[in-house]
């Protein structure tokens, strides 16, 4: 608890200093990080991006991500709202790997980034409805209503999803938010 309480008073310096210099977006860049609940096999992971999907668990040699000075180890996701779109950082004014959720698709398909300024999410895709839900002290990352799912990739790993329900082998996933005040722009692999 006390730990927690220290995190947030300082976490309020940090963002009252940042944001007088930056633009709202990166002030406020965050990575995720799995809940920890009795059961689930990915406690406490970051959220890693890779081949324009969001995943738990996903071995290292599979983590491909560029934060300029050549892939980094397991560097986590590092992401940002602006209104109710969700986006990866890609540095200062240049950040254009979006997120797109469709509820109703399959699991394994129903999250995806792309790179917007080469075309839309595509047809079945949509780009606004994110938002930050707060739970005690912490915050979730939520999708309109929609449950945030983990689910079984071929190699220990998860994909994360988003569903209307969750009752087919994926596990629910509370992705917690950890703000990071000066965040790594990264380029995530994928097209
Ligand atoms: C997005 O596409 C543009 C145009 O093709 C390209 O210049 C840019 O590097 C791409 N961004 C990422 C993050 O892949
Ligand atoms: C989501 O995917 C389903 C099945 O692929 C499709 O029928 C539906 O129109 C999509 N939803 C949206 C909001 O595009």
């Amino acid at each position: 608890m006390q730990s927690t309480v220290l995190i947030l008073l300082v976490g309020m310096a940090a963002s009252t200093s940042a944001a007088a210099l930056t633009p709202k977006s990166t002030s406020y860049a965050f990575k995720l990080v799995a809940k920890e609940d009795a059961g689930s096999p990915f406690d406490g992971q970051e959220v890693t991006a890779s081949q324009n999907k969001l995943w738990l668990s996903q071995p290292m040699e599979k983590q491909d991500t560029d934060c300029g000075s050549g892939p980094v180890d397991k560097a986590p996701a590092t992401l940002f709202l602006q209104d109710d779109e969700l986006f990866l950082f890609g540095g200062e004014g240049k950040s254009h790997q979006q997120l797109a959720a469709n509820v109703s698709g399959k699991e394994h398909e129903s999250l995806k980034y792309f790179n917007n300024t080469k075309d839309g999410p595509g047809q079945d895709f949509e780009t606004k409805g994110w938002s930050l839900k707060p739970d005690n002290q912490d915050e979730y990352l939520s999708f309109n209503e929609a449950v945030m799912l983990a689910c079984p990739a071929s190699d220990d790993s998860f994909t994360v999803g988003v569903y209307q329900d969750y009752d087919r082998g994926c596990f629910e996933l509370k992705a917690r938010v950890e703000y990071n005040y000066q965040p790594v722009s990264c380029k995530y692999s994928g097209n």
